[in-house]
């Protein structure tokens, strides 16, 4: 089978980052015959200064045709002047919404060798693994009526309207069972239905979908801000919880400093399947951005781009032993006790960004 990447770097340290991916994928080929094909584009402020565009039509035909898309980050100070419609986050905008990626999995892992730079107590956090599914393309963010009206009498009134029907919600928990069953087989999903519609109906279709297609899987529901408390107060409680867009945009930004840096921090962004080949679009990307501030330095931690490639090996390949002995590499560089600077503590070693990718490819 012909496996077909689609990799945009982007701007500051997305090529850096992307580097180290780019070795993995050449020795993997080289070493295990995985047969993956690459190929480049630009995205965000370089494809901007290219042809004036943050992703150009034909790069987003080859995102569209291929398996996965690896995507670095954009941005930085150089395109703030550019005009709104083409800044670098347009491009990233416009693949989420061409790709259609409704489904937003952001892991929170807390690698032992770390636990104890953890913002929390580390028997908390230890050995954490936790994957938060969050619904990406509606509810408050883009429901309308979406404006500012003005009152007349020296007063405005913003309006947002949060809006999910029934096959948003069926689609999006539908995501959240399936990768249950392949960890923890534990859901938790999260809404506010003591003062919200949207809430009722999302507890009703996630209850219903359960009943009929994941009465295997545990399912358990907490009200969105109890469930910010619990995830501070004992996050190893939960396997995968799922939530709407607004209440995924919090829970997952809360969790991710369960576990340290934004430097170590991936994510996924997932699309439905197609109707004849099964198969999701998808893209995989760091949840940081382009740290102009150490950009070009080469001390840019690299795990959170390889770590995403992880993810792509597993949701998009079902590579998982592959995935596992990616995600085991990282562990065990870290307790090697090698560190890029972002999280360098003392008695580690600290290492530029190519260093970390080799060990970890060495691994
Ligand atoms: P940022 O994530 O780029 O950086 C925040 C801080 O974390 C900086 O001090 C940076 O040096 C550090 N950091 C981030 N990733 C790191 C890594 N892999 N290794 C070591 N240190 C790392 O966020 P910031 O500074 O708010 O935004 C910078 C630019 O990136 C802006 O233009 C922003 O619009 C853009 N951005 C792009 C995103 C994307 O492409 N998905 C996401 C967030 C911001
Ligand atoms: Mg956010």
């Amino acid at each position: 089978a012909s496996r077909k990447l689609f990799l945009l770097p982007g701007d500051g340290i997305g090529p850096e980052a992307m580097g180290e991916v780019r070795k993995l994928i050449a020795a993997m080929n080289e070493k295990f015959g995985t047969g993956f094909e690459t190929d480049e584009g630009l995205v965000g402020g370089s494809a901007y200064d290219a042809h004036g565009q943050a992703i150009s039509d034909a790069d987003m035909e080859k995102a569209l045709a291929a398996d996965a898309v690896l995507f670095g980050a954009v941005g930085g100070p150089k395109w703030d002047p550019v005009p709104y419609e083409v800044r670098p986050e347009a491009g990233l905008l416009r693949l989420r919404k061409d790709l259609a990626l409704f489904a937003n999995l952001r892991p929170a892992i807390c690698y032992p060798a770390l636990a104890a730079s953890s913002s929390l107590k580390p028997e908390v956090v230890e050995g954490l693994d936790i994957l938060i599914v969050r619904e990406l393309t509606g509810g408050v963010y883009f429901g309308e009526p979406k404006e500012i009206i003005d009152l007349g009498n020296g007063q405005k009134r913003g309006i947002d309207t949060q809006v999910y029907d029934t096959f948003e919600i069926e689609r999006i928990s539908g995501v959240a069972f399936e990768l249950a069953r392949t960890r923890k087989n534990h859901v938790t999903s999260m809404e506010k239905r003591n003062v919200m519609k949207s809430g009722v109906l999302w507890n009703e279709v996630v209850t219903a979908l359960h009943k009929a297609k994941y009465s295997d899987v545990k399912l358990d529901h907490m009200l969105a801000d109890a469930g910010g408390m619990q995830l501070v107060r004992w996050p190893k409680q939960f396997d995968v919880i799922v939530t709407d867009n607004l209440f995924g945009d919090m829970l997952s930004d809360v969790a991710a400093m369960l576990t340290g840096s934004l430097g170590m921090l991936p994510s996924a962004s997932l699309g439905a399947p197609d109707a004849v080949t099964g198969k999701r679009k998808a893209m995989y990307e760091p949840v940081h951005g382009s740290a102009p501030d150490i950009a070009g330095k080469g001390v840019a931690n690299p795990i959170a781009m390889i770590a995403s490639f992880a993810m792509c090996l597993r949701y998009s390949f079902n590579m998982v032993t592959e995935a596992d002995k990616l995600e085991a590499a990282i562990a065990a560089v870290l307790d090697d006790g090698l560190r890029t600077r972002d999280i360098m503590s003392e008695g580690k070693t600290e290492v530029g960004t190519s260093a970390m990718g080799d060990a970890i490819l060495a691994k």
